[in-house]
């Protein structure tokens, strides 16, 4: 895996960093260069009217994949709101919720600067039902509790991700929305590998069964990986040049792999090889 070459702005956002934090009376420099990609070294783009064709298209595609995601968890937490098996378990799927639809708006608040193509397609993702999203793993009922514990360990992992990719990207107005939203993400994930951990450990006691989680992480995580893309994705190829994406997308699943592996294990549970039950390769 390799990471997006050192340019002269990125070792000085580096140098930033190393400095003295706010607390102890530093200051954060914003980043106002393109850090990689084509046009690295030269300013951020700030409004949607001076994104290039090419880039508009690519940036509206990906916010209205963003979007979809979003609205579509919504869908599938909401019957869980009052069943989950605990009062602070029913808090949290209620502040999941509100924090997927602060995302939804997030990306497409950045849509709605494209003008009426935005918002048209703004309205398009407001009229889909469950079962009409883009990604497969948003299109899957949570039928059980451990669905709820496992999608938000595997599924919004993959967001956090996919997030991570847009970092101090090339358009401002999306780089400029990662810090918050990934902060959030965080709290899913983290819930969903307590809820697992919970069933493995206190089985009936709390809900399910170790044998339930398992199960779960056997229907969840070929899905996460999924959503990856392609690995010879042009998409993402052209994501990277233009500034916009990090890393391929075979890069980003493998860093995933990497990570989610240990974790699983500590949770008492076991992955199935990365090759099992894929649709998208
Ligand atoms: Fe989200
Ligand atoms: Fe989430």
């Amino acid at each position: 895996m390799s990471e997006p070459p050192a340019t002269p702005a990125a070792e000085s956002a580096k140098g930033a960093t190393a400095s003295k934090s706010l607390k102890e009376g530093g200051t954060i420099e914003p980043v106002r260069e393109i850090l990689w990609g084509a046009s690295a070294g030269v300013r951020k783009l700030e409004t949607a009217e001076e994104v290039p064709p090419e880039m508009r298209k690519l940036i509206v595609k990906l916010m209205v994949v963003q979007a979809d995601t979003e609205f579509a968890s919504i869908q599938q937490h909401r019957p869980w709101l009052d069943k989950a098996p605990t009062l602070e378990d029913r808090w949290i799927e209620a502040r999941i919720v509100a924090d997927e639809a602060r995302h939804g708006l997030q990306a497409c608040r950045i849509l709605r600067d494209f003008g009426e193509e935005g918002q048209q397609l703004i309205d398009e993702l407001l009229a889909k039902r469950e079962g009409q999203h883009k990604l497969d793993a948003f299109n899957m009922t949570f039928d059980k509790w451990s669905d709820v514990g496992a999608f938000t360990c595997f599924v919004d992992r993959v967001g956090v991700y996919q997030l991570r990719a847009f970092q101090e990207c090339s358009y401002g107005p999306l780089a400029r929305a990662m810090p918050l939203m990934l902060s959030e993400e965080q709290l899913h994930l983290n819930f969903g590998a307590s809820v697992l951990k919970r069933m493995v450990r206190e089985g009936p006691r709390y809900s399910g069964s170790r044998e339930e989680a398992q199960a779960a992480v056997q229907k969840w995580y070929p899905r996460a990986l999924d959503m990856f893309g392609h690995s010879n994705s042009e998409t993402s190829r052209k994501a990277i040049e233009l500034g916009l994406k990090r890393w391929t997308n075979e890069e980003a699943r493998a860093r995933y792999i990497q990570e989610i592996t240990p974790l699983v294990h500590a949770l008492g549970l076991t992955l199935p090889p990365a090759e099992f039950d894929r649709h998208v390769l």
